[in-house]
């Protein structure tokens, strides 16, 4: 920390934790990143995350054999070949996927009793939209099977952003002691053990991995296509602890599009720390951060 970059004349941040190539993030390169995120993401770095973005890229560094960031973000602004697939290596690096079963476990009562209190006669639509490695939609799903029965013909688009996160959901597969949280009669009834080589795993059961589909899909897209596909408009949005890392614009931006492709009545379950009441052209408070499209 603390060394001064001759180029920039600015402090910058060298490698640290056995990291013998040392590179130097100086604060032209990081704005430079915090801008490029921001583009692509929608994610609003702050000043203090620059230790996070240093050692969380300096491995896309390692692993392509590139000596500076400078000569990094070059490329990843340059270079049309090495863009496209490097920009989303980027943008997964950068996306914090913090999650686990059940998370904000105030939110599946309410969401239970919004299921069972009927729907348009068709199939719910309920859109995880920031899905990460698959513990929110799966526990989603859990919830729509205990509240619908075991036939329940609910569907659950669950998206991320983050192309590495998907692929981990799409397996199903957790350790042991990710899925203890759920509690001993969920884990009998919504996962099977492994065994042999597979002990200490556990992997969601057909039933209710059948009521989840996963794409990618980025909040910040002009379009949402994959919503169209799924099928339109939807029962419920669970957006949970992603807006926080988007600055107020973005927020209002992406809630607005919430509202048009929620039926009214419709619910929007948010994080903790999220706070939308001022949305209320288009949604109403109903509980603990659960919005109802007006
Ligand atoms: C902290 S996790 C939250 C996971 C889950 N919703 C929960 O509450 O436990 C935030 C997720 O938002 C995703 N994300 C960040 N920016 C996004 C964007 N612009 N569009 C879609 N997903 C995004 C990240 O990849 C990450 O998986």
């Amino acid at each position: 920390m603390g060394a001064r970059d001759p180029l920039s004349d600015a402090t910058t941040v060298s490698g640290v934790n056995g990291d013998s190539r040392m590179f130097d993030l100086s604060t032209r390169d990081f704005d430079r990143i915090r801008r490029i995120i921001f583009e692509l993401a929608g994610i609003d770095l702050g000043a203090s995350k620059r230790n996070m973005v240093y050692s969380r890229l300096s491995r896309r560094l390692r692993a392509l054999g590139i000596d500076s960031f400078a000569h990094y973000l070059d490329q990843l602004e340059g270079d049309p070949q090495f863009t496209a697939q490097e920009r989303q290596e980027f943008v997964n690096a950068l996306t914090t996927n913090l999650t686990s079963f059940f998370r904000e476990k105030h939110h599946f009562p309410v969401f239970s009793d919004f299921l069972m209190r009927g729907l348009a006669g068709r199939p719910a639509r309920i859109w995880c939209a920031a899905a990460s490695t698959g513990e929110e939609p799966y526990s989603i799903a859990m919830t729509a099977i205990e509240a619908l029965g075991a036939n329940s013909d609910a569907r659950i688009l669950a998206t991320d952003i983050d192309t590495q996160v998907l692929a981990c959901a799409g397996s199903g597969v957790y350790r042991d002691e990710a899925v203890q949280v759920c509690g001993p009669q969920r884990m009998r009834r919504f996962f099977l053990r492994g065994t042999g080589a597979n002990a200490g795993m556990v992997r969601v059961r057909p039933e209710v991995a059948r009521l989840v589909e996963f794409g990618q899909l980025n909040l910040l897209e002009p379009l949402w296509p994959l919503l169209t596909r799924f099928g339109l408009p939807l029962d419920a949005v669970f957006c949970r602890n992603v807006m926080i890392y988007f600055n107020r614009a973005t927020q209002h931006a992406v809630m607005e599009r919430f509202a048009s492709v929620l039926r009214p009545g419709g619910l929007l379950f948010a994080g903790h720390s999220e706070n939308f009441t001022d949305c209320r052209e288009w949604f109403a408070l109903r509980g603990k951060t659960v919005y109802e499209r007006l």
